[in-house]
């Protein structure tokens, strides 16, 4: 699904949170969005998931605008995992992944097999099967997070937002996540700080003050020049040999 936003403002209290964002995510595209702390990419998101409707500009889903579409129209396009996700405290780990079948079922199309498959496939897909049956306070914050995920999967969108999906991970949880995430045949945007980690996108926006300043491949957005103006550090861009890509060492900039 392509996703397109246009000229987006929003203000909060005379702040403007977000500036005059115009973005294109391509069908199949996985693009990243870095920024500071503070910088407008939990908002951004928010908005293209239609949890906040822009006063002024528009998002577009394949050319529909999305503030025309209901809430339960949304959720069956597109799957959001939040920075701050609800707690979901009485549910077993499967119940609180198959929330995410509920868009599509109806009273003439109730939970099935193939409900099932979906939500025992996202269960596996996170390495969270073996945890199937506990309740959902008794895990860890990343096998919170990972239910999160699972979650989202189970929705099986064609457009996935995820803020900071990684925050809470192990280094192994970390990689599978992206790499899952990376071999999703869907549109996804994801917000990292692990600008390491963005390299692998197809594309990186970068916020800076609710503005995105910068938007292109990782390699061409990611420079030392950028680094420094936006995050306000020293970058060394590292190419190591027999890897496709760079990898980056910070220092602080005195
Ligand atoms: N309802 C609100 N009222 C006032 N300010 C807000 C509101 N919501 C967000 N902000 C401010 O908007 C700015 C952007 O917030 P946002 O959560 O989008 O940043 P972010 O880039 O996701 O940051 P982080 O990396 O810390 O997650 C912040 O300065 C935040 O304090
Ligand atoms: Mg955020």
């Amino acid at each position: 699904m392509r996703l397109c936003v246009e000229h987006l403002d929003w203000r909060v209290h005379g702040h403007r949170l977000l500036d005059d964002i115009s973005l294109t995510v391509d069908a199949g595209e996985t693009f990243g969005l870095v920024g500071p702390n503070g910088s407008g990419k939990t908002t951004l998101l928010r908005v293209l998931a239609g949890l906040r409707r822009p006063k002024t500009g528009r998002v577009l889903a394949d050319g529909r605008p999305m503030q025309g579409m209901r809430r339960h129209e949304i959720a069956r396009l597109m799957a959001f995992v939040e920075q701050q996700a609800d707690t979901l405290d009485r549910l077993e780990v499967h119940q609180a992944v198959a929330l995410g079948r509920t868009p599509f079922l109806t009273p003439l199309r109730p939970w099935s097999a193939r409900d099932e498959a979906i939500v025992a496939r996202a269960l596996a897909d996170v390495g969270l099967t073996p945890l199937a049956n506990r309740l959902w306070h008794t895990l860890s914050g990343g096998e919170r997070q990972r239910v999160h995920i699972a979650r989202a999967l189970a929705q099986q969108p064609r457009a996935l937002l995820l803020d900071e999906p990684t925050n809470h991970l192990d280094i192994r949880h970390q990689l599978s996540i992206l790499r899952l995430v990376r071999r999703l045949p869907i549109t996804v945007v994801i917000a990292l700080h692990d600008l390491d980690q963005a390299m692998d996108c197809d594309r990186i926006g970068v916020m800076d003050g609710g503005r995105l300043v910068a938007i292109g491949p990782p390699r061409e957005v990611l420079t030392p020049d950028r680094l420094l103006r936006t995050f306000g550090v020293h970058a060394e861009v590292l190419e190591i040999p027999g890897d496709s890509r760079p990898f980056l060492r910070f220092r602080h900039a005195r």
